[in-house]
């Protein structure tokens, strides 16, 4: 089992959803960070339930930083993060031991783990996990603040509703770090509120398309071939529970386009040279070529919904119907914003890190 990511910024994480609680250990990060607490908790509250579009479980997310960091600033020695669980209701689950949910882990993980997985809330495998990583993510991202890249995402689409496309992509990054639900018209935010809130009334769940844009990255990023920046990326992005796609730039749309659409051109701005209008989304060759960064991760629905569903259950070998108990999102989409914002940085430090050694952040780029 692979708890852990990254070559010379790595992080692990472990927890279940009913367990004790989360622990994420940040390591090879350079020290002399400052810790702004007040920024950790405003990561994590992005990442929080919020009124009906959201579970109604609602998690203090007190996190206790036990090591790597002495008198506010990161010593460069692994930091350790602990949140606690403070509101479970197994009870709910008891089911669950037995019935697996389709479209949740249920089912793998018992195959897996021989039916010893704690199966209360999703265990391992519930999106309650990712808090702790939003944590870790968050000291990330302030590391790359110094250096003045920004990261921010927005949710492009939400059921059949879509949000503006980036414009001025230094006043939009920040205005959607100011938000809870992060779009850029207010208007298609409450189309998309409106549309949780139906598929919630009818017992069912939607996903949706996050588009991220990365600020101020270098030149020359990426460590082609198996380690090159779209790899690396996807790979952390792929590991956060619900997302099912990763594309760069244009992606799938570049295969319906000409090569003059897709190439942009480069320019020397400012005595540098620059892609312009360029769709690789900020990579060429596995590289990053001094442009945004950007790609999108489309959101599967829920999958735990209150609709009646075919499924079995596991011990008997019986097929049976069930229909959910617990409490759970009707979208995730607007939380898992939070937890790509925080692997985005993770991963931006490690590749930082691989390019210019752990004390990267002295380097000029
Ligand atoms: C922040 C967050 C919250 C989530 N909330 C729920 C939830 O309430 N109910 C649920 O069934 N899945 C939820 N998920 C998704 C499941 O954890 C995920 O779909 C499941 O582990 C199966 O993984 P897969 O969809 O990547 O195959 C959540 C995921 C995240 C990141």
């Amino acid at each position: 089992m692979k708890s852990s990511f990254g070559q010379s910024v790595n992080i692990s994480i472990t927890g279940e959803s009913h367990g004790a609680g989360l622990v994420a250990v940040l390591s090879g990060l350079t020290p002399g960070i400052k810790i702004d607490e007040e920024y950790i908790r405003r990561c994590l509250s992005q990442r929080a339930p919020m009124g009906k579009i959201s579970t109604p479980r609602q998690e203090a997310d007190e996190f206790e930083i036990l090591s790597g960091v002495f008198e506010g600033f990161t010593t460069g020695t692994p930091i350790t993060i602990l949140i606690r669980n403070t509101n479970t209701k197994s009870k709910d689950y008891s089911e669950m031991a037995s019935t697996a949910r389709p479209g949740h882990a249920d089912f793998t993980a018992d195959v897996k783990y021989h039916g010893f997985q704690d199966y209360r809330g999703g265990g391992h495998f519930s999106g309650r996990i990712t808090a702790v990583l939003v944590a870790a993510g968050a000291i990330a991202r302030l590391a790359l603040k110094n250096k003045g890249i920004e990261i921010g995402t927005h949710i492009a689409k939400c059921g059949t509703v879509s949000d503006r496309a980036f414009e001025n992509a230094v006043d939009d990054i920040r205005t959607l770090n100011e938000k809870y639900f992060a779009v850029l018209s207010d208007e298609s935010a409450e189309a998309m509120q409106a549309e949780i809130l139906n598929a919630a009334d009818e017992g069912d769940s939607i996903g949706g398309v996050l588009e991220t844009a990365v600020l101020g990255l270098p030149a020359g990023l990426g460590e082609p071939w198996f380690d090159s920046m779209e790899s690396v990326l996807a790979h952390f992005l792929f590991s956060i529970p619900g997302i099912k796609g990763v594309e760069f730039g244009g992606g799938f749309a570049v295969a319906r386009m000409k090569g003059s659409q897709v190439n942009g051109s480069l320019r020397i701005e400012d005595g540098k040279i620059t892609p312009v209008n360029d769709l690789s989304g900020g990579v060429n060759g596995g590289i990053t070529n001094g442009d945004i960064l950007k790609f999108r991760c489309a959101v599967r629905p829920t999958p735990t919904i209150f609709k009646e569903q075919n499924t079995v259950d596991m011990k008997n070998l019986a097929d049976k119907t069930l229909s959910a108990k617990g409490r759970h999102d009707p979208a995730i989409v607007h939380r898992v914003r939070a937890v790509v914002d925080s692997a985005t940085a993770i991963t931006l430090c490690d590749m930082l890190a691989q390019r210019y050694g752990t004390d990267w952040a002295k380097e000029e780029f």
